[in-house]
């Protein structure tokens, strides 16, 4: 495992998007999955602007680690949000683009997106080239809250889980997919999220509750891309 430390959530994505940049151009073709959230958001942006040329983007196959039940036109949903951020602009193939339904009833959904991951990546377990993360405030990572970690090991390659607020619907890849990444990256960002980076990194607190600390791709491949905020509580050493 490793860390990078950025100063803010700009230099986070700007770091992140040369890393992501080099992987694209060099392979043959790249299958990766997003995440929803904030600094995706400030990602893409920059990607839609600065790399139009620098990217082979028709090397690139998109997918998504979770999506919210909602229709794709919705604010909430992070197809939309990616589109209007990144797809609208960079000329990634359209049949190369592969959205969760969230607009299917959720148990479809998720049966259909396992359909999808099998046909397309390889391995017994689908093996993403890269899977790109966020943490949430409460630990979750793609749409596995603590509250109902043992969807994590739940057989199958995806999931319906639920908002433990909003109760809103999601669907989500589950820990074996994640950890067959080829490689897997955290994006976290802002000091919302300082203390449970330090109870993960520090094996210390409840940190076995937040589905965070599960993600150990067995490629060892795993880097935590971090501003200065999310990791003000690591023990740096
Ligand atoms: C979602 C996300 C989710 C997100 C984290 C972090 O759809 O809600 O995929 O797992 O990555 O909540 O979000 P921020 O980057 O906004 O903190």
């Amino acid at each position: 495992m490793q860390r990078k430390i950025y100063n803010s959530k700009k230099e986070t994505a700007a770091a992140f998007a040369e890393f992501l940049m080099h992987r694209i151009n060099r392979a043959e073709t790249y299958h990766i999955a997003l995440s929803g959230g904030s600094t995706p958001k400030m990602l893409f942006d920059l990607l839609a602007t600065d790399y139009l040329d620098k990217i082979h983007w028709e090397k690139l196959y998109v997918y998504w680690g979770d999506e919210r039940c909602v229709p794709p036109t919705s604010p909430e949903s992070n197809y939309g949000m990616t589109k209007s951020h990144l797809l609208d602009f960079a000329p990634i193939p359209r049949d190369q683009v592969f959205r969760m339904q969230g607009e299917l009833d959720p148990d479809v959904g998720a049966a259909e997106y396992a359909k999808v991951l099998r046909t397309n990546l390889k391995g017994s377990i689908p093996s993403f080239d890269l899977v790109i993360l966020g943490m949430g405030d409460d630990g979750h990572t793609a749409s596995i809250f603590p509250h109902q970690i043992d969807l994590w090991s739940k057989k199958g390659l995806c999931v319906v889980a639920e908002h433990p607020e909003t109760r809103q619907k999601r669907v989500s890849i589950t820990g074996e997919v994640i950890n067959a990444g080829a490689e897997v990256v955290f994006l976290v960002t802002g000091d919302s999220k300082a203390t449970k980076v330090g109870e993960i990194f520090n094996t210390i607190g409840a940190y076995q509750q937040y589905p965070a600390c599960l993600v150990q791709p067995t490629s060892g491949k795993l880097t935590w891309f971090l501003d200065r905020d999310a990791a003000k509580e690591l023990v740096l050493n």
